[in-house]
């Protein structure tokens, strides 16, 4: 049987396979009330079907103004997180585990009426000007994280991961691009690690489930003024020393520009091979993994625990049965009772 198919006890889960639906923002909110809709319970529903290990719903704010766009999902209020749960019981009756990314959008929420980042630094002239953010707002933004951080628990969510990755407002304090603050949460690496650190404290209290983190691991930003490979995995270790059960790695969003790098099967891969090497929690790899092979490969070698398929299961929500036929995979189970006859 593949590593890829197979179960996996890690991080305090345990997984159906190693495949990872990684959190995609869908924009399918259209009462701008960030409540879950009809389209979310089918293409999650599609995908835990499909037999995926472990599904992390989208992005989801956790204060209005934290949102990317007016239609994403939020979980500041008890309808939100009652209809989070409704689609997280089904997924679980699906089979699959189910996870929820929470964020803050910070300088990057279009839509916000008031965007607040560590610093007052435009993303691009498409976005407004935040405002820097006073340490009560600090203060309010790291509460929301937590409160949301309840009301996912309540939901019955079996993982919860902070964004900290895509330029949004946690990897807006930790990228020196976008904080230039002076007080105790700008500055050095530790300054600019507090305001995550803090929210992982508090939720520490309380909860003991699974927490993981995505990170973007380069801004695409000359060397000299990004945080360097040596200081992010610094960041995993007093992550891991903080209370994080996997790290989730991926790249960029910091910047409004496109990185001028070859994109080709895995380009993210050396990223989360390093931070792996720094820590002994589990670690992610997600980009372009769409070849059942290739994920094996990073599998078998030990260079990451888990892999995450996005576009890939947009395209397919039965990418794992695919995969099974490309792996040779005999054992793995690829459909449940009524659909044993679409097997290939
Ligand atoms: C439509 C779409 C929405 C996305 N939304 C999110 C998101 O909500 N949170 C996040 O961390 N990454 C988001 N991403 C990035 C994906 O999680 C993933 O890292 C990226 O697509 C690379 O993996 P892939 O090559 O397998 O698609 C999104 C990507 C796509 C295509």
């Amino acid at each position: 049987m593949s590593l890829l198919l197979s179960p996996v006890n890690l991080a305090k889960l345990s997984l159906n396979n190693r495949v990872v639906m990684p959190p995609m923002c869908m924009y399918e909110v259209h009462e701008k009330d960030g409540e879950i809709t009809p389209f979310h319970v089918a293409h999650y529903g599609a995908r835990a079907i499909g037999k995926v290990g472990l599904i992390i719903i989208e992005a989801t704010a956790v204060t209005p103004d934290g949102r990317l766009t007016d239609q994403d999902l939020g979980l500041w209020n008890d309808t939100q997180a009652q209809k989070l749960q409704e689609l997280v019981d089904s997924l679980h009756f699906l089979g699959s585990k189910v996870g929820i990314q929470l964020n803050h959008g910070g300088r990057k929420a279009k839509d916000a009426i008031y965007p607040l980042a560590p610093s007052a630094i435009t993303f691009s002239a498409a976005y407004q000007t935040p405002h820097e953010m006073t340490l009560d707002e600090i203060r309010q933004v790291q509460q929301a994280f937590i409160e949301a951080t309840k009301r996912a628990v309540t939901a019955g969510v079996d993982m919860i991961e902070l964004h900290g990755a895509h330029g949004y407002l946690i990897n807006q304090f930790l990228s020196p691009q976008t904080n230039q603050r002076t007080d105790e949460y700008g500055g050095s690496l530790e300054n600019r690690y507090r305001f995550v650190k803090e929210i992982i404290a508090e939720i520490r209290q309380f909860y003991q489930g699974s927490l993981w983190i995505r990170l973007s691991l380069t801004d695409y930003a000359p060397d000299d003024e990004q945080n360097s490979l040596e200081e992010w995995q610094v960041i995993g270790r007093w992550l891991e020393a903080d209370g994080i059960d996997c790290l989730d790695i991926s790249t960029g969003g910091v910047l409004d520009r496109t990185p001028n790098i070859p994109v080709y099967p895995g380009y993210q891969v050396p990223y989360a091979v390093a931070l792996k090497q720094a820590v002994t929690v589990p670690v992610v790899a997600v980009g372009l993994l769409d070849n059942p092979g290739l994920c094996e490969s990073l599998l078998q070698t030990g260079q990451v625990d888990l892999v995450a398929i996005g576009r890939g299961l947009i395209r397919n929500a039965n990418w794992l049965a695919d995969a099974a036929t490309d792996l040779h995979d005999q054992e793995f189970e690829v459909f449940n009772g009524s659909y044993a006859r679409g097997k290939k």
